[in-house]
């Protein structure tokens, strides 16, 4: 007679199997991270609609390398609760709120006024995939029940998380290859 394991085992290592195997591929489609141990102390750096999201996980990995962050936002308060969320995991108390609503040319303008800088500014497009943010607050499907159940659990794996999300920014910011690339599209 040949030994069969109880059912209960082969459910359960069937199901860890799957867990981990989701685990797995959240990991792949999340994108490559930067690895390297390149500090930006006291470098200015401004991240617009830093309060939630990809910008606030990029103002988290650039406050965390020593960076002062300008987190231009247009909510002053849910500004100073990320403010504050950031300086106390990164210790960095060089972390500013600024207002700049970028509905408002006036807003933008303002802002603008108080930063302007010289030479040396790059500018580049990043794609940072399909991200797991605040991005779909508007649309109602996605912040239903039907889509807790039946969508997200099957996604879960294939969308990044804000973490995940910012690393082509940080990536960018960081890379000491990168400094003086301009006009490019990364993703
Ligand atoms: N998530 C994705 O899958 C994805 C994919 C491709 C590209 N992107 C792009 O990545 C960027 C960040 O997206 P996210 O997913 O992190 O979105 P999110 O979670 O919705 O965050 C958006 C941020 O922008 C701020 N914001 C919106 N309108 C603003 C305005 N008029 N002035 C100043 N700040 C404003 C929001 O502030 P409030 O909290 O005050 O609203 C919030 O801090 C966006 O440009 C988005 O188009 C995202």
């Amino acid at each position: 007679m040949v030994w069969s394991p109880p059912k209960k085992v082969v459910y359960l290592s069937a199901a860890a199997t799957c867990a981990s195997l989701a685990c797995l591929m959240k990991d792949y489609t999340g994108g490559r991270r930067y690895e390297g141990s390149h500090r930006i102390d006291k470098k200015v750096v401004i991240i617009t609609g830093s309060n939630t999201g990809i910008g606030k996980e990029t103002a988290f990995e650039l406050a965390k390398r020593g960076a002062h962050v300008v987190m231009a936002c247009r909510d002053a308060r849910k500004c100073e609760v990320a403010r504050q969320d950031i300086v106390l995991r990164t210790k960095n108390k060089y972390v500013y709120c600024r207002i700049c609503d970028l509905a408002s040319q006036e807003s933008i303008i303002q802002f603008a006024e108080r930063f302007k800088s010289g030479t040396g500014v790059t500018v580049n497009a990043v794609h940072p995939g399909i991200v797991d943010t605040e991005i779909v607050r508007h649309m109602s499907f996605f912040n239903s029940t039907l889509s807790a159940i039946f969508l997200k659990p099957f996604i879960w794996m294939f969308i990044k998380s804000p973490g995940q999300g910012a690393r082509t920014t940080v990536y960018m910011a960081l890379e000491e290859s990168l400094k003086d690339v301009s006009g490019k599209y990364f993703k």
